[in-house]
């Protein structure tokens, strides 16, 4: 399996490190527009191999997408990331116009290629991959739901003093500050639903917390996040990889699931070795259903300003 991975930031790079650190690649090309950057990041990565005792070759490209060609899966992390007080809807201006160029890129080299699109505002940036690329619905995938699905799990094993493998949950619809739906209702400790051990106003700091994950990190940190984005990321590649059919929120085209059409927002898939090999249709709540239908509306909005 040849992975590419444009974009040697700070995600890109954690990208690269997760998926070798995990030994099941056998290449992994960073691409970096910035001369010998992505170059420098994949050698300091294989000096690295012998001691953690990987055997993924990686190498690094400034902007020579013909390195890339044949690949099976690429990651598009370009783009510039937020700053402390931004939203991601805000880097729709600059973010864009790379992803789309990023796009043509990568499919002259790999027309068969699977793209998990990581760059924000990630919902319309996977909608830009799915319209610019060409490629079938299920080869184009937003990365969002595994990570904010994480930052879930964190907030709810902090409040029930758990450890984090007891407890399980799912965050769907848009990958935004106000968008996100943690589904409360079905996350559980040990199989049992957590409000049996969470009072409301527990649940609503969990909730509320998991919404604003990325933008604490960002206040914290003074740009956004890496190692949470790069793990989910390589969760992702390694699903596909190992055609492991795990079940993953990811940002989707749908075509009436949820109710929706010509949008990508997040929602619970299986992915194997040929992308998404199904979205699966749970039962929401009343308000989950509204809040579902508020992100869409809202990621709609954004979508707009592509035009
Ligand atoms: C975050 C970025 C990757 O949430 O959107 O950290």
């Amino acid at each position: 399996m040849k992975v590419t991975i444009v974009g040697a930031g700070a995600v890109g790079a954690s990208c690269a490190e997760y998926i070798a650190m995990k030994n099941f690649c056998s290449e992994v090309v960073l691409v970096d527009i910035k001369e010998g950057f992505a170059e420098g990041k994949a050698m300091d990565l294989m000096q690295t191999a012998s001691l953690n005792g990987f055997d993924t070759k990686l190498i690094g490209s400034t902007n020579d997408y013909t390195k890339t060609a044949n690949s099976d899966l690429a990651v598009i992390t370009s783009g510039i990331p937020r700053k402390p007080g931004m939203t991601r809807e805000e880097l729709i201006g600059i973010n864009a116009g790379i992803v789309k160029e990023v796009t043509e890129n990568l499919v002259k080299q790999s027309p068969n290629v699977i793209i998990i699109v990581v760059s924000n505002p990630m919902d319309t940036m996977a909608y830009l991959v799915h319209k610019t690329s060409g490629l079938p619905k299920e080869r184009v995938i937003g990365m969002g739901g595994a990570l904010d699905s994480a930052r879930f799990k964190y907030r709810l094993a902090e409040a029930l003093e758990a450890p984090i493998s007891d407890v399980d949950g799912m965050v769907i619809a848009a990958h935004s500050d106000t968008g996100m739906v943690p589904l409360i209702s079905k996350a559980t400790r040990n199989g049992v639903p957590v409000s049996e051990f969470l009072d409301s106003q527990k649940l609503e700091y969990v909730v509320n917390e998991t919404k604003v994950g990325g933008a604490t990190l960002t206040k914290l940190l003074g740009t956004s996040a890496w190692y949470a984005p790069g793990a989910a990321v390589s969760v992702m590649v390694q699903a596909i990889a190992c055609d492991q059919k795990k079940m993953i929120p990811c940002s989707l085209l749908l075509n009436g699931e949820y109710g929706e059409s010509d949008i990508c927002l997040g929602v619970p898939a299986i992915i194997g070795k040929n992308g998404v090999e199904k979205i699966v249709e749970i039962d929401l709540s009343d308000a989950e259903k509204s809040e579902f239908k508020a992100a869409a509306d809202a990621v709609r909005e954004v979508n707009k300003d592509l035009k």
